[in-house]
């Protein structure tokens, strides 16, 4: 009997290539996500899904494949996916760690730097042919250098971000709650939540969404944000109160805000999208063909491995 493999997405060709040597291939032809109804059926004779973030991967969903194998998540988080039951069945979970870690801090740092220098509406004034000359006080930004960068959240791509920094001569806050508080070998300052918000000029979010950090970020902890704070969020959305965050945005209690990431994508409120103290992005942290390449690599190495009962690069349980 063949082993079959599903994709809810086309991935690039390379990983495709591999999965072939190995798999009967079937891809959801769609330039979009799969519906519900379609992944049901596809998974009725299905050894090995290989899906996306935006793929809820639930109990019904898990019922609904007698044959599975190993689920392997093109995404390093995996929030999508109901891993406790997964496990249960003696399904493989895995994911897409380390290859992203580069390319979603060049992107926090995108955001960072779009945000302190108000590039995106500087663009949007050129355009709508509004510079009619140099001005002393257009588009006054705030500084990068010398400021205090707060990092919520020092895995892999928060320590990236961090990295980052010593070229603007900043001063690195940085949260992580297993971590000791206190300096560390690199020079960054470990600190509780609260005084990272109340200290840093600029806040990054790179916490993975979990039970304990859904909403960890709520109307309490953003009213310690200085006014002039710049806050980044390239994790994912429900770790915020985006509402209390709008609120705050609106009313310039803080000054600025970028967002990769949404509660409830690919909605984006009509209010997020009528600021302009806001850079929104649709969800690209890790969107470079490099990147996007070495992921879908990595997510059809992982099952390739589970199938010939090798190690899978990452296997989360
Ligand atoms: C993208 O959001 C990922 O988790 O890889």
């Amino acid at each position: 009997m063949p082993v079959n493999i599903y994709l809810t997405r086309r991935i690039p060709q390379p990983a495709i290539d591999l999965l072939s040597s190995y798999f009967e291939v079937s891809i959801n032809p769609h330039d979009r996500n799969v519906r519900r109804a379609e992944l049901l059926e596809h998974l009725k004779d299905a050894d090995a899904l290989l899906c996306q973030h935006t793929d809820s991967i639930d109990r019904g969903v898990i019922d609904s494949a007698p044959r599975l194998r190993c689920i392997c998540n093109n995404a390093v988080g995996y929030n999508n996916i109901d891993v406790a039951y997964a496990t249960e069945k003696g399904i493989a979970v895995c994911n897409t760690p380390g290859v992203l870690t580069e390319a979603t801090a060049d992107l926090a740092w995108a955001l960072i730097m779009s945000c302190s220098r108000r590039i995106v509406e500087s663009d949007k004034y050129v355009r709508e042919g509004n510079f009619t000359g140099w001005e002393p006080m257009l588009m006054l930004g705030s500084d990068i250098y010398g400021k205090t960068l707060g990092i919520v959240g020092m895995g892999r791509i928060g320590e990236a971000v961090a990295r980052r920094s010593a070229g603007f001569g900043m001063k690195v806050l940085a949260y992580h709650p297993r971590r000791p508080l206190g300096e560390s070998p690199e020079g960054w300052h470990y600190v509780d939540l609260d005084t990272l918000l109340k200290e840093a000029d600029i806040i990054s979010l790179h916490v993975p969404l979990t039970p304990e950090t859904k909403n960890m970020i709520g109307r309490d902890e953003l009213r310690l944000l200085k006014n002039s704070a710049i806050f980044i969020n390239t994790a994912r959305g429900a770790v915020v109160d985006e509402e209390a965050l709008i609120e705050m945005l609106t009313s310039r209690k803080i000054a600025a805000a970028g967002f990769d990431v949404y509660i409830d994508e690919p909605y984006v409120p009509p209010e997020l999208k009528a600021l302009s103290n806001v850079v929104l992005l649709p969800h690209i942290g890790s969107a470079t063909v490099e990147t996007r390449t070495a992921m879908a690599m990595m997510a059809a190495r992982n099952a390739i491995a589970i199938f010939k009962n090798e190690t899978p690069p990452s296997r989360i349980n």
